[in-house]
């Protein structure tokens, strides 16, 4: 049978990190490519028990059909969280997704029609170019530079669906946008009436100081926000949330409805029995102070042999470092190469949704043990003098 593909279907791609990941999986090789957060931080003894007392206390309404907004102890703490950072949450405006990355295909579905323009910045979420995609907008890039955005170039977004943005410890570049910088944003983007959808996997992975506080804070009424508990318990609960402006909540939940009816009953109970009393305030310090150590390893190991010619941030939280190599770099080619060495990255043209940077690369540094990443950064630094000579 010929099946004639959808055009949205035609639109999707595979990702490249997902097919890079399957090559790390063999043995041996020291892998900085995936987005994954480090299993060490996995809580799970308090998992453990928090099952048994969801199986014994209410095992036939964790195991039933349930309500596709969430469960409401969960919506409700967590917009007690975000009402104390700033953002006056309310539970009825506070979905629970599969996952954040559901947020963001809900956003897509109800927000983009074919040919509308969604602006981005450069580099972004790779998920969010593969969520948005099938919906068949037109990506509008906005220039950046190592603070985010540059709010004097959102002219560029005018009439877009929105802007999406990640300004705490981007995936994949790590930068965290100043406050000085996000006043400004947000006040480009109310001058030019344009919506923001604001990402925040990584807010809470920060290592000396909290950052700046949420756009939504500042703009609750123009802003989505997207979080998940993915990075600060464990992503395989695939549990998410968007909190949005009053109007578009009957519109996300029909499409979450559509979507998968509910977010897994169970896994929501069970975190919501992890947190409920105050399990992250000990739990966060653990994973900031293992993500620190391991960040200033992989720094000291960049600065001690990557060539004189390469450029990198360093990330005040998050997962990643993004690498700029000499101009001549192509990072995707230098890959395969890598990788024959021992070593994996992302290339960083993955990220971009036009006119890639080819000398970019992302290195996550969460997964893999001290010394293991200065052998791997000693590795691609191998490769890169084999690409030049
Ligand atoms: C920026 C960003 N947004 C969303 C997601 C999706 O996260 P989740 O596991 O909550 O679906 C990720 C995952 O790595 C991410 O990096």
């Amino acid at each position: 049978m010929n099946f004639q593909m959808a055009r949205r279907a035609q639109r999707m791609s595979p990702s490249v990190i997902r097919e890079i990941l399957k090559v790390t999986e063999r043995p041996g090789i020291i892998s900085l490519a995936g987005g994954l957060p480090s299993p060490e931080t996995f809580p799970i003894e308090a998992l453990r028990a928090a099952t048994e007392r969801v199986l014994r206390e209410n095992p036939r309404e964790a195991l039933q059909y349930a309500a596709s907004e969430g469960f409401l102890p969960l919506r409700e703490w967590v917009a007690e969280q975000l009402r104390a950072q700033g953002l006056p949450a309310d539970t009825s405006q506070t979905l629970i997704t599969t996952g954040s990355q559901q947020g963001l295909d809900l956003v897509g579905k109800v927000l983009i029609d074919p040919g509308s323009a969604v602006a981005i910045e450069e580099p972004t979420y790779l998920g969010a170019l593969q969520a948005f995609a099938p919906y068949e907008p037109e990506f509008v890039t906005v220039p950046c530079d190592d603070d985010g955005p540059l709010p004097e170039k959102l002219d560029v977004a005018k009439g877009a669906q929105f802007l999406y943005v990640l300004p705490n410890f981007q995936n994949p570049s790590g930068r965290c946008v100043s406050a000085s910088r996000r006043a400004e944003l947000v006040s480009a983007a109310q001058k030019h009436d344009l919506p923001i959808v604001e990402d925040n996997p990584y807010g809470d992975l920060w290592f000396d100081n909290a950052p700046p506080p949420l756009l939504a804070a500042s703009w609750p009424e123009g802003t989505v926000y997207l979080g998940s508990f993915s990075k600060v318990l464990a992503p395989g609960l695939r549990l998410g949330y968007i909190v949005a402006p009053r109007q578009l909540v009957p519109k996300l939940l029909q499409a979450k409805q559509a979507a998968d009816l509910h977010t897994p009953g169970f896994n929501q109970r069970l975190v919501y029995e992890v947190i409920r009393d105050g399990f992250l305030r000990d739990h966060l310090p653990t994973i900031r102070a293992r993500y620190k150590a391991h960040r200033d390893a992989m720094r000291a190991a960049l600065e001690r042999h990557l060539p004189g010619e390469c450029r990198w941030n360093v990330p005040a939280g998050g997962m990643f470092f993004w690498v700029e190599g000499p101009p001549s770099l192509d990072a995707l080619s230098l890959l395969p190469k890598a990788v024959e060495l021992g070593v994996a990255f992302v290339p960083g043209a993955a990220f971009y949704a036009s006119q890639p940077r080819r000398n970019t690369l992302r290195l996550s540094f969460v997964t893999v043990a001290p010394d293991q990443i200065d052998r791997g950064i000693a590795l691609l630094a191998q490769a890169m003098q084999s690409e030049n000579t």
